[in-house]
C-alpha cells in the first residue's frame, strides 16, 4: 500500500516526517468521570509526560476553574522542553485567561475551538455558519496577538459538512493558526472515512500544507487509534490522545498505542516519533495509580497480559524464538516487573525498582516507610507479592499532604457478629476540632461509614465502593477504592490498602472527602460549596 506521509524533496529523496505527539491526559483525560486530579498529582503526571518525551502537553482548561488555572500555570513554568498548551473556547475571556496561564512556558500554545457540525451550531450555539467562521477568525486573531503558537479546532469536525469544514479551516489558517486540529469529538467516524476527510482537506485547502494538521479522535466506536493512524497515512502530522486511552465517555486515542504502532510498523508508516518508549509502562501506571482508573488486563501495550504467554504452545514458541509470538519487546516499553521476587529480606533497591516501574518516584523517607511496612507484613507470615508492594507504595507516595487533610481519622472501634447489629464509633479531627460519632450498618464497613458521615453535614454522595484483595489468601491486603460525587456531578476518587478491610475503607472514604474539600477550598474557597453550614 502506498504510504502517503512520505514526501520527496527537490532531489527526489524520501523525507521521513516527524509526528508530533500531543498528550491531553491532563485536559481531556482528566474530564473523564472519576479521573479528577489535584494540582500536585497533575504536576507528577506532567513531569512523567516530559520524561516520556511527548511534544505537547495540554495541561488543562484554565477558564474552567481556579484549580485548572493554577495547574496549567505551574506546569507551564516547570516544563523544560515540552510545549505547554491550554484550552480556550473561542471567546476573549477564555483566551486571555488561557494566555495568563500558559505564558510562563518556554514554549506556550493556545488551543481555541468552536463547534462546526450542524447539530452543534444550530442546537448548542444557535449561530449561523457565517457567524461561526467570524467567531473562529476573531478568536484565532486574538490568540495570535498573544502567542505565536495557536491551535484551532472545529469541534465535532467528524460530523461537520466537509466543504464547510474546509472553509472554516481556510479561514483559521488565514487568521494565523499554526496547527489545525480535526477532532472526531463523538467518535463517530470509520477509519477510511476519517482518513479521506484529511485527504480531502489537503486537496481543497492547499495552505493546509503550511501548517500542522492534527487529529483528535474519541473512542465511542472503538476506532480512536485506527482513525488517528488512518489520518497519518493521509498526511496528518500531529496526533492527540491520552495515556491509557482515558477521556470523556469511551475515552480518547491511547497515546501508547499510537506511538507503538508508528514505531513497530515504521516499515509501513515511515514516520518518526520522538517519544522515549521505555517510559511508557511507568507513565501508564502512574496515570492509573493517580486516577484510580485501572488498566484492563488485556489492553494493548500496557495491559498486564500484553506480554504474558500462558498457553503452552506459545511458551514453547517464545522460548525457541521470541519473534514467534512477540512483535514488540516488553523492555521497549519499560516493562520490567515480572522477574523481581520479593521476599522477607528484600531491600530498598528491589522495592524501589518495582515502584519506579509503577511511575512512583518516592523520596528516601517514603522508601524507608514503605520498606518498613513490607517487612512488618512479611513478619506476619504473609507471602509478599508485587501487588502488595505497589499497594503499600501507592498509599505512602500519594498520602494527602498534611495541609489538605482537613479531616483526620484518630481512632475507631467496630463491633460485629452474626447475632448483633454492626456498630461503629469513630473519633475524627474535623478542621482541627475533635468529634466523636457512631453509626450502625448492614455490615462493619457500612457501620463505620455511617459513623463518619454522621459527623459531616455534606451533600457529597457515595458513588462507588470497590473492594479487591490484592493477592490471594485470607491475609491478603485489602485494596479499597471509593468515588464520591458532589452536587455538580464532579467525582472525587481515593484508594487505600491495608491488611484490615475496615481500616482501608475508612481511610479511602476520608481521603476522598479531603480531595473533595480541597477542590472546594481551592476552587470555591467558601466552604459551603457542598460542605458544612
Ligand atoms: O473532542 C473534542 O472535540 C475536543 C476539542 C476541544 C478539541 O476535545
Ligand atoms: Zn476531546
Amino acid at each position: 500500500m502506498k504510504v502517503k506521509t512520505k514526501t520527496k524533496n527537490n532531489l527526489g529523496d524520501i523525507i521521513v516526517k516527524d509526528i508530533i505527539i500531543f498528550d491531553t491526559t491532563l485536559r481531556d483525560g482528566e474530564q473523564s468521570p472519576g479521573a479528577s486530579l489535584n494540582i500536585d498529582e497533575k504536576l507528577l503526571v506532567a513531569r512523567q509526560l516530559e520524561k516520556l518525551g511527548v511534544d505537547v502537553i495540554e495541561a488543562g482548561f484554565p477558564i474552567a476553574s481556579e484549580g485548572d488555572f493554577k495547574a496549567v500555570k505551574k506546569i507551564a513554568s516547570m516544563m523544560k522542553n515540552t510545549i505547554v498548551c491550554g484550552l480556550a473556547r473561542a471567546n476573549e475571556t477564555d483566551i486571555k485567561r488561557c494566555w495568563d496561564a500558559v505564558k510562563y512556558a518556554k514554549k506556550p500554545r493556545i488551543h481555541t475551538f468552536i463547534a462546526t457540525s450542524k447539530v452543534h451550531m444550530e442546537d448548542k450555539l444557535k449561530k449561523t455558519k457565517e457567524e461561526i467562521i467570524e467567531i473562529a477568525v476573531n478568536a484565532v486573531k486574538l490568540a495570535k496577538s498573544l502567542c505565536d503558537d495557536v491551535e484551532f479546532s472545529p469541534e465535532d469536525a467528524g460530523r461537520t459538512n466537509l466543504d464547510y469544514m474546509c472553509d472554516v479551516v481556510r479561514a483559521a489558517i488565514g487568521a494565523g493558526a499554526t496547527t489545525i486540529n480535526i477532532p472526531d469529538t463523538v467518535g463517530y467516524t470509520e477509519p477510511k472515512e476519517f482518513g479521506d476527510r484529511i485527504k480531502y482537506l489537503f486537496e481543497k485547502v492547499p495552505e493546509a500544507k503550511n501548517v500542522v494538521i492534527s487529529v483528535h479522535c474519541h473512542n465511542d466506536l472503538g476506532n480512536a487509534v485506527a482513525n488517528s493512524l488512518s489520518a497519518i497515512e493521509n498526511g496528518a502530522t500531529q496526533v492527540e490522545g491520552c495515556i491509557n486511552g482515558i477521556g470523556e465517555r469511551a475515552g480518547n486515542a491511547a497515546i501508547e498505542e499510537v506511538v507503538m504502532n508508528l514505531k513497530t510498523r515504521k516499515d509501513y508508516f515511515n514516520v518518526n516519533v520522538n517519544v522515549n518508549t521505555k517510559e511508557i509502562f511507568r507513565t501508564s501506571r502512574l496515570v492509573s495509580n493517580l486516577t484510580g482508573i485501572n488498566v484492563q488486563r488485556n489492553k494493548a501495550i500496557v495491559g498486564e497480559n500484553a506480554f504474558a504467554h500462558e498457553a503452552g504452545i506459545h511458551q514453547h514458541g517464545v522460548l525457541a524464538n521470541k519473534n514467534t509470538y512477540e512483535i514488540m519487546i516488553s523492555e521497549d516499553i519499560g516493562w520490567e516487573g515480572e522477574n523481581i521476587v520479593i521476599g522477607k529480606h528484600s531491600g530498598r533497591h528491589a522495592i524501589q525498582k518495582i515502584l519506579k516501574n509503577e511511575g512512583l518516584d518516592v523520596t528516601k523517607e517514603q522508601l524507608e516507610e514503605i520498606t518498613g511496612k513490607i517487612k512488618n507484613l512479611a513478619d506476619s507470615e504473609k507471602q509478599i507479592e508485587i501487588g502488595d508492594v505497589i499497594g503499600i507504595g501507592r498509599d505512602v507516595a500519594f498520602k494527602l499532604a498534611d495541609s489538605i487533610q482537613y479531616i483526620k481519622l484518630i481512632e475507631y472501634s467496630v463491633t460485629t457478629g452474626n447475632k448483633i447489629t454492626p456498630t461503629a464509633t469513630v473519633k475524627l479531627e474535623v478542621y482541627g476540632e475533635e468529634k466523636i460519632g457512631s453509626g450502625v450498618g448492614n455490615g462493619p464497613i457500612d457501620a463505620i461509614s455511617s459513623a463518619i458521615w454522621s459527623m459531616l453535614d455534606t451533600s457529597l454522595k457515595l458513588e462507588k465502593y470497590n473492594l479487591r484483595a490484592i493477592t490471594g489468601g485470607t491475609n491478603a491486603l485489602a485494596n479499597v477504592s471509593i468515588q464520591l460525587k458532589d452536587i455538580h456531578d464532579k467525582i472525587y476518587g481515593a484508594k487505600s490498602v491495608s491488611e484490615d478491610v475496615i481500616s482501608a475503607s475508612a481511610n479511602a472514604l476520608i481521603d476522598a472527602i479531603n480531595k473533595a474539600l480541597h477542590y472546594s477550598e481551592t476552587i470555591h474557597p467558601q466552604k459551603d460549596h457542598f460542605f458544612f453550614d
